[in-house]
C-alpha cells in the first residue's frame, strides 16, 4: 500500500489550482441515469470516487467517452460524456457500494427512471452509522414501496412516483440529493423542506434543470420540483471543490506561507473565511481565485504556528462551516496560541484524527461532541508549531489530510498511511503541495 512521506516546516508558496468538487461530481454522475440522452460533465476531477461511481453506472448501463481535458494541461480535470440509453441492471451491487456511501445516489434515479431499484445498503468513510432512513422515507412520500431485503434497499414504483410534501427531519445532502433527482420525473409537484443548502446540492439542481427539470427554490432550505415526462441531455461544468479549496488554505495557514487558490469561489467559503479571519488568516478574493497567508505569514523567517491563534467552531450544515473540514481545524489550532474548541454536530463519531494529531504532539482532549485544543504555538521557540513527525494512519478522508497538514508543520518526518483514503477526495496532493515548496513524496511499495 502506498504512503505519503512529509518532511515538515517548509511555508508553502505559490499557486494551487482547484480541482471540480467531488461532492458535486458523484451526484451529476448519478443524474445520468435519469435520461437516454448524453449528459457531458466538465471540470471533473480525477479521483478514486469518481472512478467508483463509474464502474457503478457502468453496470446499470451507462456508456462512457471521454471528450478531452481542458485546454490547460488537464489542471482544469477531464471532460465525460455519459449516455444510459437504456438502464440494464436497477441493481447496484454491495461490492461497489460499500466502497462509497455516494453509491446510493443512484437510487432515486434508478427509481424514477425505471419504476424499480434494488441498491445494497451503503459503506463509504467510517465516521458513524450514516443511516439512510431518510433517503427511503422521502421515497416513500414519493409513492415508492421499500423493503429491507438482505442488505439491500429494494424500491418499487410502477406507476411512478407521485407528487408530495417531504419534509426532512434532519439537513442530508445525501437525502436532499436521492429526492430532488426522483422528484424530476415525478407525476406531479414535489416539495422538499428542510432540504439541504450545500452549494453542490444547488450545482446538482442547476444541471437537472438544464436537462429540462422544473426546479424552483436554488439555494434555500425549500425546494419546488414540478414533475416532467423526460429529461434531456446537457453540457455541464461542475463548481470547484471548495472543501479541497479551504483544506488548502488552512496548509497555507499552518505553514506561514501564504498561497492562491486558483479557481476558488469566496462566496462558497463564508463561514471558513469568518472562522479563519478570527484564527489571523486571511482569504482575500483575487482576480483567479483567494489569496490565503496567516498574520505574518510571507516574511523571510515566518514559521509554522506563526500569528495563528486559537479559536471556537461548531460544524453545521451549510452555510455553516463544514463537517468536512473540522479535522483540518484542528491540525491548525493544535499549532496556535491558545486554546481551541471544535464541536462537531453532524456526524458522531469524527473525532478519529485526534489520536494520531496527538502522536505527533497535539494538546487535546476531547468530551462528547467536543474537542479542547491547547495550541502549542506559545510552548515553542519550538519550530513546527509545537508539532512533531511520525508515523501516522486514519481511517477517513478528511482525517488523513489532517496528517498531511500536520506533517507540513511539524518537525522531522511524517509517513501517513493508508493513502487510498487521500485519493478519494484530493487530486494530485502531493503534485499541488510540492509546487508550493512542501517536502511530499508517495512512496510506492
Ligand atoms: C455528504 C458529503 C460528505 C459530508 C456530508 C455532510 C457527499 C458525497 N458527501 O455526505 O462529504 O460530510 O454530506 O456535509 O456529498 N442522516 C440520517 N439519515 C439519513 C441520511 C443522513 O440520519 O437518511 C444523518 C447522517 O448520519 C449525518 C447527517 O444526517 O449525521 C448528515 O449526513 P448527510 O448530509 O446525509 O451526509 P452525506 O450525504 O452522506
Amino acid at each position: 500500500m502506498d504512503r505519503i512521506r512529509i518532511r515538515g516546516g517548509r511555508p508553502l508558496h505559490g499557486k494551487i489550482a482547484i480541482s471540480g468538487a467531488k461532492n458535486a461530481a458523484l451526484p451529476l454522475m448519478a443524474a445520468s441515469l435519469l435520461t437516454e440522452e448524453t449528459l457531458i460533465l466538465r471540470n471533473l476531477p480525477h479521483l478514486a470516487d469518481i472512478a467508483t461511481m463509474t464502474h457503478l453506472l457502468a453496470q446499470h448501463g451507462t456508456e462512457f467517452s471521454m471528450a478531452g481535458e481542458h485546454p490547460d494541461g488537464g489542471h482544469m480535470g477531464h471532460v465525460l460524456k455519459l449516455r444510459t440509453g437504456e438502464i440494464t441492471s436497477t441493481e447496484a451491487p454491495y461490492d461497489i457500494v460499500r466502497k462509497m456511501r455516494a453509491s446510493v445516489l443512484v437510487l432515486g434515479p434508478l427509481l424514477a427512471r425505471r419504476g424499480q431499484a434494488r441498491v445494497s445498503l451503503p459503506g463509504g468513510c467510517a465516521i458513524g452509522t450514516r443511516p439512510v432512513d431518510m433517503h427511503i422515507c422521502g421515497l416513500e412520500t414519493l409513492g415508492a414501496e421499500i423493503d429491507l431485503d438482505d442488505g439491500y434497499i429494494v424500491a418499487r414504483a410502477p406507476e411512478g412516483l407521485q407528487g408530495g410534501v417531504v419534509v426532512f427531519s434532519q439537513v442530508s445532502v445525501g437525502a436532499t440529493e436521492n429526492l430532488l433527482m426522483a422528484a424530476t420525473l415525478a407525476k406531479g409537484d414535489v416539495v422538499l423542506e428542510n432540504a439541504a443548502r450545500e452549494p453542490e446540492v444547488g450545482d446538482l439542481a442547476n444541471c437537472l434543470n438544464r436537462m429540462g427539470a422544473r426546479i424552483e427554490g436554488i439555494g434555500s432550505d425549500t425546494l419546488r420540483i414540478q414533475g416532467v415526462d423526460r429529461l434531456s441531455g446537457a453540457d455541464y461544468t461542475v463548481l470547484p471543490d471548495r472543501i479541497e479549496a479551504a483544506t488548502y488554505a488552512m496548509a497555507a495557514a499552518i505553514t506561514g506561507g501564504v498561497v492562491e487558490l486558483l479557481g476558488a469561489r469566496p462566496e462558497l467559503m463564508e463561514a471558513v473565511a469568518a472562522a479563519l479571519s478570527r484564527a489571523n488568516v486571511t482569504m482575500q478574493p483575487t482576480a483567479c481565485g483567494v489569496l490565503v497567508g496567516a498574520a505574518g505569514a510571507g516574511h523571510k523567517d515566518s514559521s509554522p504556528g506563526d500569528g495563528l491563534v486559537g479559536i471556537d467552531v461548531t460544524t453545521a450544515p451549510y452555510p455553516g462551516f463544514p463537517t468536512d473540514l473540522q479535522a483540518q481545524l484542528m491540525a491548525l489550532m493544535a499549532t496556535a496560541t491558545g486554546a481551541a474548541t471544535i464541536t462537531e454536530t453532524i456526524f458522531e463519531n469524527r473525532f478519529q484524527h485526534v489520536p494520531e494529531l496527538m502522536r505527533m504532539g497535539a494538546d487535546i482532549t476531547v468530551k462528547g461532541a467536543t474537542a479542547m485544543v491547547r495550541g502549542r504555538g506559545q510552548s515553542a521557540g519550538s519550530g513546527g508549531g509545537g508539532l512533531h513527525g511520525a508515523p501516522v494512519m486514519a481511517t477517513d478522508l478528511r482525517a488523513s489530510v489532517s496528517l498531511v497538514l500536520a506533517g507540513l508543520a511539524a518537525e522531522g518526518e511524517t509517513v501517513i498511511n493508508r493513502v487510498y483514503h487521500l485519493d478519494r477526495g484530493y487530486e494530485r496532493l502531493e503534485e499541488k503541495l510540492s509546487g508550493c515548496g512542501a517536502d511530499i513524496v508517495r512512496l510506492v511499495d
